[in-house]
């Protein structure tokens, strides 16, 4: 199965023949203080790094390079149907606010290498503060806005930050959510305490600030401007950290992924016309939040190393105010690529299933949607292409790799598609899959989606500050191959297919959770004697969690108030984010002999899939009880 148009398999051919080359090639696209010395070297850090001596600056490459150039165009379009307020920024002017910013950074103590977290909305300034760092050669950690104090807490204590950038509040639909006091008790539960906080006062909601700590945003941003103070870009070396983005592990603890500064940049400019089939100056979308990777890698950093002019939307697929949302962004802003999870997909044909609202928007601009974050049921793909009449195109990659491991690359010429699977690996990738003992299996059979080594630019030299834990996680595993804790399979034409996760993360809305770090909260609440969380399938979020207790022998509560109050914990220890309604208290969970819990059982009793008794099992009356309480609930089938 192979396409005479595309030029995918000419250029995945390049690449394998000559890796290094195709980099060094790709990395003609970057301005470089001074080029590498060493394309690869596979003895630096875990498992090697790029760019080896180089010196460059992202936020040069992002912003200053294209203002000669391009600096009337916009660079991002704010578009907030939550507040009513658009604002075009251009690339001169974005220039100056990043500029101006950075000074206010320096100001606050913050130099090259220091940390910086964000806790902010979809706002513009939540960009600008990214960009400021990387301009001073500050690493900045933005947290997503759903998560709580104490999930912010962990970030910051990991993250160690000279300096936090927040606002007063967030918007979601119609709930405006004062975003400083969840950051007051992250920075009173936390250990590391920041020397200062930048705190952006919007007009929804003002804030109290803390004396001697917090600072005004808009005043300090003010008194630079007034000063003419302005930072320049500070050489990095391109190994140089440009940011730590904390990502869900098995347990509580979250982690620190790593990107640096060379590589990724090589890699994301690849992408944008390559594997999007973008220009630059060309409007780029992508419907995520600043927090995720997405919205690292596709609002704010790769559409701008590429000259494009990005979108930030600060709204909902439904609901602000409709399912036409989307079709309105598009056609207003003249929006040629929308990258977003296909939840939101789901989302839009729950609600107009006949795209009604679609009428009356001209979308003749409009060239591509890609899907990713999530499993792209077939269903919502074939929806999405039906109505919108244009290719729809699944991908598939992770917070660690930074951008996608395979695709059906547009800007090479797609392939044929082949619903539910997202297509190919991408140059720079050669994967395998594994079986339990590490040897390839054949097509078309499950095992362990795995990288063969070295990564390409990009991806993850470490952990921040974790070495270790990165090996244990990513390679010891697999000798030789990054673990990409997916299981699938690869088809007789070399197609990925990605069914689901081999760890305790689930993906609630196209947002990645650990179930182990909600089973610590249910478990830490006094009733409770054991509880195990599963993703069970959701029509609307793909999954969501699930969370079965076992109560304490002695425990005078009823089951409703117990199962009440472990759903508001685990909203209060972990955030709304984790999307966790569903307590179920049963009489026992069921174990192996060994005294492993059936999660997998469990799932698939939840999802009405079939299932088979495992051999192991301690006593299988359990799953029957587990079955029957989960009818009782209007799952299992
Ligand atoms: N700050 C504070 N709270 C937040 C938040 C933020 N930045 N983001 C989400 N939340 C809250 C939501 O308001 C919701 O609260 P609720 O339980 O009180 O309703 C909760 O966290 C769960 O959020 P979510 O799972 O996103 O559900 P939703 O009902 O708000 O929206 C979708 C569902 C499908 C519309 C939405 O998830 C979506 O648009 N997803 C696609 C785009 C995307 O985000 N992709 C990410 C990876 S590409
Ligand atoms: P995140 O790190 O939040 O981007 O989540 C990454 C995980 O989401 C992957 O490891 C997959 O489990 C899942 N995922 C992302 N994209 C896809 C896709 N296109 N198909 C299937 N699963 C996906």
């Amino acid at each position: 199965m192979t396409s005479t148009h595309s030029r995918y398999h000419e250029v995945y051919a390049r690449w394998k023949s000559d890796p290094e080359g195709f980099w060094a090639d790709a990395a003609r696209e970057i301005d470089w203080v001074k080029p590498a010395d060493k394309v690869f070297d596979p003895k630096a850090g875990p498992h090697g790094q790029w760019f080896i001596g180089a010196l460059c600056n992202t936020c040069y490459n992002a912003v200053d390079r294209h203002v000669p150039t391009r600096g009337a165009q916009a660079a991002i379009i704010y578009d907030s149907p939550v507040t009513g307020t658009k604002r075009t920024i251009s690339y001169a002017e974005l220039q100056d606010e990043v500029a101006t910013l950075a000074a206010v950074l320096q100001d606050m103590g913050v130099q090259r290498g220091d940390r910086v977290v964000l806790y902010m909305p979809m706002i513009p300034e939540a960009t600008f503060g990214m960009l400021a760092c990387a301009r001073i050669g500050a690493i900045h950690s933005v947290v997503f806005g759903g998560f709580a104090p104490k999930e912010l807490a962990t970030r910051i204590d990991d993250a160690r930050p000279k300096a936090i950038l927040s606002a007063s509040c967030g918007i979601e639909g119609s709930r405006v959510v004062a975003y400083k006091p969840l950051l007051d008790e992250a920075i009173s539960l936390s250990r590391a305490k920041p020397d200062s906080c930048l705190i952006f006062q919007r007009p929804q909601l003002e804030s109290s600030l803390v004396e001697g700590r917090d600072r005004d945003w808009k005043e300090e941003v003010a008194k630079a401007r007034a000063a003419a103070r302005k930072a320049g870009c500070v050489p990095v070396a391109a190994t140089d950290p440009l940011y730590v983005l904390y990502t869900s592990g098995t347990t509580g603890r979250p982690k620190g992924v790593v990107r640096d500064n060379g590589g990724h940049m090589v890699a994301l400019k690849w992408t944008m016309g390559n594997f999007f089939g973008v220009d630059p100056g060309e409007v780029f979308w992508a419907a995520s939040d600043v927090g995720w990777v997405v919205g690292h890698s596709y609002i704010v950093y790769g559409p701008l190393l590429h000259g494009c002019t990005a979108i930030l939307y600060e709204g909902k697929p439904v609901g602000t105010p409709d399912a036409g949302a989307y079709w309105r962004v598009i056609a207003e802003h003249g929006v040629v690529t929308l990258f977003t999870a296909p939840t939101a997909f789901r989302a839009i044909k729950k609600e107009d299933p006949n795209a009604n609202l679609l009428k009356g928007y001209d979308l003749s601009c409009f060239r591509a949607l890609f899907l990713a974050g999530e499993r792209a049921d077939p269903d919502t793909v074939q929806w999405a292409e039906r109505i919108l009449k244009v290719p729809v195109i699944d991908h598939w990659w992770q917070t660690e790799t930074g951008w996608p491991v395979a695709g059906n690359a547009l800007g090479l010429g797609a392939l044929p598609v082949k619903y539910g699977s997202p297509t190919v690996a991408m140059p720079g990738y050669v994967l395998e899959v594994l079986d339990e003992g590490g040897k390839p299996v054949a097509p078309n059979t499950m095992g362990s989606i795995v990288i063969r080594l070295p990564l390409p630019p990009g991806c993850l030299p470490t952990l921040w500050h974790a070495d270790e834990r990165f090996k244990e996680a990513y390679l010891d595993p697999y000798p030789g191959y990054y673990n990409t804790s997916d299981a699938g399979y690869l088809d007789e034409d070399g197609y990925i297919w990605v069914m689901g996760r081999t760890d305790d993360i689930i993906n609630v809305a196209g947002h990645r959770l650990s179930t182990g770090g909600m089973e610590e909260v249910l478990a830490s609440h006094p009733a409770v004697a054991e509880c195990a969380v599963i993703g069970v399938k959701d029509a609307l979020k793909g999954e969501v969690p699930c969370g079965f207790v076992v109560l304490k022998s002695g425990v005078t509560q009823s089951s409703e108030e117990v199962e009440s109050e472990l759903v508001a914990l685990v909203r209060e220890k972990i955030g709304p984010v984790a999307a966790f309604k569903l307590a179920i208290t049963v009489g026992r969970l069921p174990k192996t002999r060994s005294g492993k819990i059936l999660r997998g059982t469990m799932k698939k009793i939840a999802d009405g899939d079939v299932w088979s008794m495992p051999a192991t099992i301690d006593d299988p009356v359990i799953l029957e009880e587990i079955g029957e309480v989960l009818k009782g609930r209007g799952l299992a089938g």
